[in-house]
């Protein structure tokens, strides 16, 4: 290549790499006499005066940070190169790689992984103190050094770039990686210090399990995920890594702002929390080149007490734990609580039984609700879907046996099926999933059965489901207090 000189000052030596911005290169700076590292702004940016403006004012900004985690910012100027503009950045120049390389190799051990996010974390908390929100954290900005040291690039440069495109396309486009955009960013809203929390939390998913937290086939489908669906815990891709870790992932990844960690350091506590927690054969030994993580994680002799003990109480607590909150899946149960008194009241199923477990099912459907809204759901439904499918029975009784209804039944019963399945899978808003499931359920035994048998399968039915999903409502809960100070993901729903 040959030598360009930039300013009078900046000497270009050697490509380092190319990113959606410009080049980056390996400088001497003459005047200082120091190696570092020059980033050039490609034509198209350059063309945008408001851009140059905003970029120069950004950089001014990111200067301002003086932090070991932080790729300072020197300087910022522009020069003319064949007639054109060429802006450009002046910074630290860091020696080592990215992690989107150390991804690549594929040789970062969780211990590693969970050292360098903590020192972004460290950094973070150092920009967002300055007011600083960096926008745009993925493998490809933060670089490793030989020693161990994460540095984080590019601050102050997603900003610049994302006010661009709001000012091209008049909405708050998303500017950075879709694997990593926050919610907030997608929908072009406000941003703020944990949008980048919640960038962390899936550098960390990506560092740990080798693949970003969502995945597909479009930047669009991923994007929707981001929006929508609950992220697979990281344990399940890496077995054997420590609850903690897991739990302090999906609360940095929850969807809206006020249910991620409320700064950088609380995230680095519960992070650095986690991995002393860890035992030492889950978190696989640290390679020789990451000598700090080793220095910064405690001998397993040194775990706090209390924290041993918490785990104990802290799991007990989380069973009993009230989560009421008004959803509307709260009130289908609530609902469902209301019509199956009411049943109890009226005269629709004349058996010994019924009114008394239609009355227990309207009044353990209040009490479950505090408790779980799906749960609720399905006990105070039963009744009322029973009563229904009764009460349609007397209409039926005077049709008999016809071939249209056998197949009506045989339908709702398939339906019924599905219904129970989704209900049982989606821990999110099963509740109306199983409330159809009685429905189609009864009505479809109510096609093939007799009254007497009805009622017998009824039971053995609201046994069976209340018993299926109430162990695994237990199992998840016991699953979330192992990381007791982190909640479980969106409680009121289960
Ligand atoms: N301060 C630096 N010191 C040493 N190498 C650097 C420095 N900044 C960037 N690099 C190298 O240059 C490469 C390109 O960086 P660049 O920021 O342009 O691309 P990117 O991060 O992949 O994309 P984006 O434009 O979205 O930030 C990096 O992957 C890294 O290898
Ligand atoms: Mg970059």
């Amino acid at each position: 290549m040959e030598h360009r000189t930039l300013g009078q000052r900046y000497e270009l030596v050697e490509q380092l790499g190319q990113g959606g911005m410009g080049t980056v290169y390996r400088a001497v700076d003459h005047r200082l006499r120091r190696t570092v590292a020059v980033k050039t702004l490609s034509a198209e940016l350059a063309l945008q005066q408001q851009f140059l403006a905003r970029f120069q004012r950004e950089a001014h900004a990111a200067a301002a940070l003086n932090h070991p985690g932080v790729a300072t910012v020197y300087d910022v100027g522009e020069d003319v190169v064949d007639g054109c503009a060429v802006p450009y950045l002046v910074m630290e120049y860091v020696e080592g790689r990215t992690l989107a390389q150390a991804l690549g190799d594929g040789t970062l051990s969780a211990e590693q992984a969970v050292d360098a996010a903590g020192q972004v974390l460290e950094a973070l908390r150092h920009s967002h103190g300055h007011g600083i929100v960096h926008r745009d954290i993925k493998p490809a900005n933060v670089m490793l050094t030989r020693a161990g040291t994460a540095k984080v690039l590019d601050f102050g440069i997603a900003k610049a770039l994302s006010e661009l495109a709001t000012r091209l396309t008049g909405t708050g486009v998303a500017v950075g990686t879709p694997a990593y955009l926050a919610p907030e960013q997608i929908e072009g809203r406000d941003t703020d210090h944990r949008t980048d929390l919640y960038a962390v939390g899936c550098l960390l998913y990506e560092l740990l399990t080798d693949r970003p937290p969502y995945t597909g086939e479009s930047p669009f489908s991923v994007m929707h995920q981001h929006l929508v669906r609950e992220p697979v815990p990281p344990s399940r891709l890496r077995p054997g890594l420590p609850p903690g870790v897991d739990a302090v992932v999906l609360r940095a990844l929850r969807k809206r702002r006020e249910d991620r960690f409320a700064d950088a350091a609380e995230m680095k506590a519960e992070l650095d929390r986690a991995a002393r927690m860890s035992t030492a054969p889950t978190m696989p030994a640290p390679a020789a080149a990451a000598p700090r993580a080793q220095a910064d994680r405690p001998e397993p002799a040194e775990t706090p007490r209390h924290d041993r003990a918490v785990t104990g109480s802290d799991r007990i607590r989380s069973l009993g734990r009230v989560v009421f909150r008004p959803t509307p899946e709260g009130m289908v149960a609530l609902l469902g609580s209301a019509l199956a008194v009411v049943v109890s009241r009226s005269e629709m199923i004349d058996t010994e039984h019924f009114p008394l477990a239609a009355l227990l099912g309207g009044l353990a459907g209040c009490v479950l609700l505090l408790w779980s809204a799906r749960l609720a759901c399905a006990v105070a439904w039963a009744p009322v879907a029973e009563a229904v499918a009764v009460w349609s029975g007397f209409s039926r009784a005077e049709l008999g046996w016809e071939t249209r209804y056998v197949v009506i039944a045989l339908l709702l019963g398939l339906v019924a099926g599905l219904c129970l399945t989704a209900g049982y899978q989606d821990g999110r808003s099963g509740g109306f999933a199983l409330v159809a499931f009685w429905f189609t359920g009864l009505t479809s035994v109510w096609y093939f059965l007799d009254d007497l048998h009805k009622i017998g399968v009824f039971y053995v039915l609201l046994l069976g489901v209340c018993l299926a999903l109430g162990t695994q409502t237990l199992k998840t809960r016991l699953a979330d207090s192992r990381g007791p100070a982190v909640p479980a993901p969106d409680p009121a729903a289960r």
